[in-house]
């Protein structure tokens, strides 16, 4: 099994520290944010990751990263030329993949304790074809991707809002995702949002209508740290994380 950061976008949020340096690349305790996806997925023995990057900054991530050796893994690296959106970004992984094969996608922004494990071979015993999102309880589900659940089975996804107004839940889709090679070809039928991004949100409604979407709930402390007050709390949870 393989694993994906995805790195790119223009941290508009986070101006004008952006500006100079990469989101993925702000210090969280003593290392820079992407080493806690790589930490998480290393621990969940998926060795083998591809970061997707933008333009700004790509040389330091090679600078700091290398090959990956120190950090027990493979890395591999591809450009997201704009930011076209999660779902262009993740895209640009599927030479990556061989046919049928699965995955798990960090958005190189979330932090999280949970071991990404036993989510993963919950995913492992799905269908072939289906997907996995991993949800979280929070207080502020309108900023997020949210989940519409079945009324009749909660267990079910029947469709997920993109930061609504009036969240119908209290828990939000975080950006970890499993998908075996069929991503692509759901990516394929999707179109740019009305922000011009092509988002994942729209790829996972695709697996949600045809009843192929499963989810799992991360039990322990999570963010998505794009703001200067998550970043300031994913700094203090995460200090003595990595040694
Ligand atoms: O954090 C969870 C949320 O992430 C989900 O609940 C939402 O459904 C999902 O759309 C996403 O929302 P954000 O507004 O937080 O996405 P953002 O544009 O901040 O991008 C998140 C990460 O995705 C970013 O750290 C890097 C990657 N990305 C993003 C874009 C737009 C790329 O690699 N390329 C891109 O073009």
């Amino acid at each position: 099994m393989k694993g994906v950061i995805l790195a790119g976008g223009t941290g508009t949020r986070l101006y004008p520290l952006t500006q100079l340096i990469n989101k993925h690349l702000l210090p969280i305790g003593k290392y820079p944010m992407i080493c806690y996806g790589i930490e998480r997925l290393r621990q969940a023995g998926i060795t083998d990751i591809l970061i997707v990057m933008g333009k700004h900054s790509s040389g330091l991530y090679t600078d700091f990263l290398g090959s990956g050796k120190e950090w027990g893994v493979q890395l591999t690296y591809r450009i997201q030329e704009a930011a076209g959106g999660i779902a262009e970004a993740l895209e640009l992984t599927q030479n990556y993949m061989s046919i049928g094969e699965r995955f798990v996608v960090l958005l190189g922004d979330n932090l999280f304790i949970n071991d990404l494990r036993p989510y993963v071979d919950r995913y492992l015993m799905q269908p072939e074809g289906s997907a996995k999102v991993l949800l979280k309880q929070v207080n502020d589900a309108h900023r997020y991707g949210v989940p519409v659940f079945d009324q009749y089975d909660p267990t079910r996804i029947v469709f997920i809002e993109e930061k609504p107004v009036n969240p119908k839940s209290d828990y939000c889709v975080t950006g970890i995702y499993m998908y075996d090679t069929e991503v692509f070809s759901k990516i394929s039928q999707i179109q740019a949002s009305a922000r011009g991004e092509f988002e994942i949100t729209d790829v996972n409604n695709l697996y949600a209508g045809s009843g192929q979407l499963e989810y799992d709930t991360l039990t322990e402390w999570w963010i998505d740290a794009g703001t200067f007050d998550s970043l300031q709390e994913a700094d203090r949870q995460m200090k003595g994380f990595l040694p």
